[in-house]
């Protein structure tokens, strides 16, 4: 069963996720007893969903509003009020009908600072959607919670965008625009779906009086001093490849329309903090320098090697990647230093990783990773090649990692590490 179809994690689409089968199994190999579970990368939660329904206490940082956000809906699905829910669906679809047969103009109003090239919307479907808003702003607490979520979750069918896997128009990929909608009837059944879930994670939460697992809206790098020294068992994850697939943009309609961004500013600001940044932030700085701790000498002639390629593309060209791939490297430093302060002695590390190809010059950042933590005192355990460890394949083979593949073969692993 992929995460699509499954309780809580079908709440909301995410390219870059993991399966939660590859959580599951990765906990009940190395949890037998109840205990602590970081994902310093969340994304929306599935470590951390699996984990607190293991029994295990969960924490996890996450720097994207939307996901974090995401997380702590579906980390909160056991409290979510059956009866309550189940007035404001009747009560919504009640309101969505009188607002059809009234021809009623909504309050709402698109969020003043989101921009796209063509209208994200059509009129017919926006006239719709602002009134969901509308009964949406009326809701308080986890009711208006789960609805924001299911709004979030739903939004980008009915618009005139859809991911290939990333952010872009419907009609440049030859999909006709979408001219109507039935917004209340699918956001209705989206809340319906999640109120079912919220009723099985009530009853399968095991110790119901335990506290919500936790997630940290805050970068893993400037947060994880305050998660207490080795208080970590096991620590699952997977950080942001290096194939510059840009989160923040990919959830520009999320973040402005739920409020969580109003300005360009705020994207700017997520870019920085991401894992590695992105090339786009990386490739017109001055040429940057490894940090010192990393001082493999196949890691140092790769990135040279990068950098060597297309000079005449300038900052387009392998100067740009390399930047790029520098910073990349440098926030893995940081990533097993943050790993190695949470986690307790002899705890594990899984990271779920894929490999790139930058440039035409093959960049295995699975066996780079890994030596970068054996330098900082990791043990290597093993890296292993799963059949099934992500959602979807099509980040794999998104254009950025296979374009100059010429045969060479792009994958995940997971890097297991012992502290
Ligand atoms: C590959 S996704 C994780 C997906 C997750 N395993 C799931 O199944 O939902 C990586 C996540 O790391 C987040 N991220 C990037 N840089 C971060 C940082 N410095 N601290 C915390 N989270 C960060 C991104 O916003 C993104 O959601």
């Amino acid at each position: 069963m992929s995460n699509r179809d499954a309780r809580i994690h079908r709440w909301v689409p995410w390219i870059a996720g993991y399966s939660k089968h590859f959580v599951e199994d990765a906990l009940s190999r190395f949890m037998p007893q109840p205990g602590v579970v970081l994902d310093p990368f969340s994304g929306v939660g599935t470590t951390l969903v699996e984990a607190d329904l293991a029994g295990h206490e969960a924490i996890g940082f996450e720097i994207n509003p939307y996901a974090a956000f995401a997380c702590r809906t579906k980390l909160a699905a056991h409290r979510m009020p059956p009866m309550a829910l189940r007035r404001a669906i009747g009560a919504f679809r009640r309101f969505g009908e009188a607002a059809m047969r009234d021809g009623r103009a909504p309050c709402a109003a698109p969020p003043a600072g989101f921009r796209t090239r063509a209208p994200f919307y059509g009129a017919k479907v926006q006239g719709k959607v602002l009134l969901a808003l509308d009964f949406i702003g009326e809701q308080n607490g986890l009711v208006a919670d789960v609805f924001r979520l299911a709004f979030a979750a739903t939004m980008v069918d009915c618009s005139n965008y859809s991911y290939e896997p990333s952010l872009g128009r419907k009609a440049a990929v030859g999909r006709p625009e979408v001219e109507d909608f039935p917004v209340f009837d699918a956001l209705a059944s989206k809340v319906e779906d999640m109120a079912a879930d919220a009723a099985w994670h009530r009853g399968k939460r095991p110790a119901p009086e335990r506290a919500d697992a936790r997630v940290v809206e805050q970068s893993f790098f400037l947060g994880y001093q305050a998660v207490p020294e080795g208080s970590v068992d096991v620590l699952v994850t997977s950080p942001p490849y290096l194939n510059n697939y840009h989160y923040n943009r990919n959830t520009r309609p999320h973040l402005y329309w739920l409020g969580f961004c109003r300005s360009p500013a705020d994207l700017k600001r997520l870019e920085q903090l991401n894992f590695g940044t992105y090339w786009q932030t990386a490739r017109d700085q001055r040429e940057m320098a490894l940090d010192p701790s990393i001082m493999d000498a196949e890691i140092r002639s790769t990135l040279a090697a990068v950098r060597e390629r297309n000079p005449e593309k300038g900052i387009y060209g392998g100067r740009g990647w390399a930047n790029y791939a520098t910073r990349y490297f440098n926030d893995c430093a940081r990533f097993v230093a943050g790993a190695k302060h949470c986690l307790r002695p002899g705890g594990t590390a899984l990271v779920v990783l894929g490999n790139s190809i930058l440039q035409g010059v093959p960049v295995p950042t699975d066996r780079f990773l890994a030596k970068i933590a054996a330098a900082q005192g990791f043990d290597v355990v093993a890296i292993h090649t799963p059949r099934d460890a992500r959602v979807g394949n099509s980040i794999v083979n998104s254009a950025v990692r296979s374009g100059c593949a010429r045969g060479q073969r792009l994958y995940e692993s997971v890097v297991e590490l012992r502290r």
